[in-house]
């Protein structure tokens, strides 16, 4: 059996830190439930949570670490942004390229009388045009505009530098899906005037899976979207006022946020700016090797500049599920192949409904491991 090479980071990275699985045992072995008790050991899980509050608060400059809403994934942090903000009548600008993270939510929320408007990325890099986002928001009155930082199916960075700023001149709010961005590269949520940005911790944030958060700007009122104890007020039936515990309740999870503490130490020990330099080197040696090879069909921008790291492609007359069947068998390698929960951004580029090869390096990855991968599709290209 060759050895295996994981290329499935976008879905999950892997591996994590050391540091992530030590400090996720440790938490494990705390042996009390942080702001559940004023005993020693639950006073230091409350202080675990909070030092990866701040760390967090900290690397995306969020000024306030109150205004970080811990979340069991990006996921959960979008759905309460959207069903805790929007009511009947409210109107919603996005992009053709979200993920169903996004757009199931937003149709449910259309069922419940709310406008919804995509506007179609380039069929070619799958950027969305900044201004013709901002057409569709002054077509008629938008209460949100919900843009994807990166496709996690073909790579493309949506520019969402100035749209915050613009958003916040004509009354509207801004959200940035951060799920394939968060912690690969530079992002500042004072400086992009974000309102709420969503992200999982255990893709680039390097973290333990089950954990996200929701970063929900000041003055910004949303409701719960679940209900239930927070450890505080418990003589109330109501949910409290203040944040983080008006939007997080139930017992936290203490091993997956001493992961992601440990995880972003590792971050901040690295820096963003050299793990997305790592990131584009790969990218770069990667998109190189595909395009040398007959009948693969490259999807998403031409520069690396303006990708992340997710790279889709096909071969020629050939399904990507098969494509995968062959590298996952007969070469131990892991990709995601078919739609990436993405239908929407597939439509876009044209490769609905058989979906791409979606290869998506991580930190960890080497050139060695991407010219094994590249050589196995030259091989696979050649069987056709
Ligand atoms: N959203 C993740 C992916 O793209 C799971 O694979």
């Amino acid at each position: 059996m060759k050895e295996p090479i994981y290329l499935d980071n976008a879905a999950t990275s892997y591996p994590k830190p050391e540091g992530v699985y030590l400090a996720v045992e440790q938490a494990l072995r705390m042996g009390a439930s942080p702001g559940r008790g004023g005993y020693q050991k639950a006073l230091s899980a409350e202080r675990l949570v909070f030092e990866t509050r701040e760390s967090l608060a900290e690397l995306f400059n969020a000024g306030d670490s109150e205004r970080i809403i811990f979340t069991a994934n990006a996921t959960t942090a979008i759905n309460q942004a959207l069903f805790g903000l929007l009511k009947k009548g409210d109107r919603v600008v996005t992009t053709s390229i979200e993920h169903n993270a996004v757009t199931r939510p937003l149709r449910a929320l259309q069922d419940r009388g709310i406008e919804v408007v995509k506007v179609a990325a380039d069929p070619v890099s799958g950027i969305v045009s900044a201004v013709a986002l901002q057409e569709a928001c002054l077509a008629a009155k938008t209460t949100l505009l919900l843009v994807n930082h990166c496709s996690n199916v073909f790579g493309s960075l949506q520019p969402i530098e100035g749209l915050g700023h613009w958003c916040h001149q004509h009354g509207i709010l801004f959200l940035v899906d951060g799920s394939q961005s968060a912690g690969s590269f530079p992002v500042d949520f004072q400086a992009l005037e974000v309102d709420l940005f969503a992200a999982p911790g255990h893709k680039s944030l390097l973290g333990p899976q089950g954990t996200g958060f929701l970063y929900v700007d000041k003055g910004l009122a949303l409701t719960p979207l679940i209900y239930g104890g927070t450890g505080a007020n418990s003589h109330s039936d109501l949910p409290p006022e203040e944040l983080p515990e008006r939007l997080e309740c139930g017992t936290f999870n203490l091993p997956g946020l001493a992961g992601l503490n440990a995880a972003i130490a590792f971050i901040n020990d690295i820096g963003v700016g050299k793990i997305r330099q790592h990131e584009v080197q790969l990218l770069d040696y990667l998109l190189q090797g595909l395009r040398q090879i007959d009948g693969v069909i490259l999807y998403g921008p031409d520069s690396t500049e303006l990708r992340g790291s997710a790279v889709s492609f096909n071969l020629k007359q050939r399904d990507p599920a098969e494509v995968g069947f062959i590298l996952d068998q007969e070469e131990n390698i892991g990709v995601r192949v078919g739609l990436q929960c993405a239908p929407d951004a597939h439509r876009s580029l044209g490769t609905y409904p058989q979906g791409t090869v979606r290869v998506s390096p991580g930190y960890f990855n080497t050139e060695a491991e991407l010219k094994r991968f590249i050589q196995a599709i030259q091989r696979i290209a050649q069987q056709a």
